[in-house]
């Protein structure tokens, strides 16, 4: 437990990923994207034709999860944030991927991790801890190009409904609910562009080690 371990928590499209990426590479150290684990639960759970509502059914699904799962393109699509969200919300879901993300975030090298409760549940002894913000419009904005760039038509005004109904969602769930750690620092990157917010990022964490 003495490794150097990462949390960057925040909600979606907040710039949390790029910045997980950025302090991995500034660092070299191994990132996670938490996100894709919840999003193939999701998509597996889909394809065989399970109630995502069924928490057993969607538990199921995610003991079967491997590593090798998480490199498809399907994981990224608007459709799987969405089911990634309505499978988050069991209990058992979060428990089956629990082991995973514990002994990734455990690595004698140190770890980053990004997600929605690292530094509350996954690794709360992290010694940095960052809570990355925008607001609503401001993400919207973001992933709407994002998708774009992949090839989805969406509106904005369709992303912005997403993003607040998985706001909603992610925050209001008994069970793990998006929030910041008591220790976290947090980072509003609205204003920024993604050098200025790895850069903060940066600095946050030089002032943790
Ligand atoms: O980060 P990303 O948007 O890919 O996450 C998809 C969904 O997975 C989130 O909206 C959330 O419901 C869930 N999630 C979670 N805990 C994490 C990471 C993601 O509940 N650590």
């Amino acid at each position: 437990t003495g490794a150097f371990v990462i949390a960057v928590d925040g909600p979606a499209a907040s710039g949390k990923g790029t910045i997980a990426t950025r302090l991995g590479e500034a660092y070299g150290l191994p990132v996670l994207d938490t996100g894709l684990l919840y999003r193939a639960v999701g998509v597996l759970a889909k394809r065989a034709g399970e109630d995502l509502d069924d928490e057993t059914a969607c538990a199921a699904a995610a003991v079967t999860l491997t590593a090798d799962q998480l490199g498809d393109p399907a994981l990224r699509t608007r459709e799987a944030g969405e089911l990634a969200s309505r499978v988050a919300v069991h209990p058992r879901v979060r428990d089956a991927l629990l082991d995973f993300q514990r002994t990734f975030a455990g690595q004698e090298a140190g770890a980053i991790l990004d997600g929605r409760d690292i530094g509350t549940v996954i690794w709360p002894q992290a010694p940095a801890k960052l809570y990355v913000t925008a607001t609503p419009e401001v993400r919207a904005e973001r992933r709407w190009k994002q998708l774009q760039g992949q090839g989805e038509a969406v509106t904005y005004e369709d992303i912005l409904a997403d993003i607040r109904r998985r706001d909603a969602r992610d925050g209001g769930r008994g069970a793990a609910p998006m929030r910041p750690a008591e220790d976290a620092v947090l980072l509003d990157t609205s204003e920024m562009t993604i050098e200025q917010a790895a850069d903060a990022a940066r600095r946050i964490v030089e002032a943790a080690r």
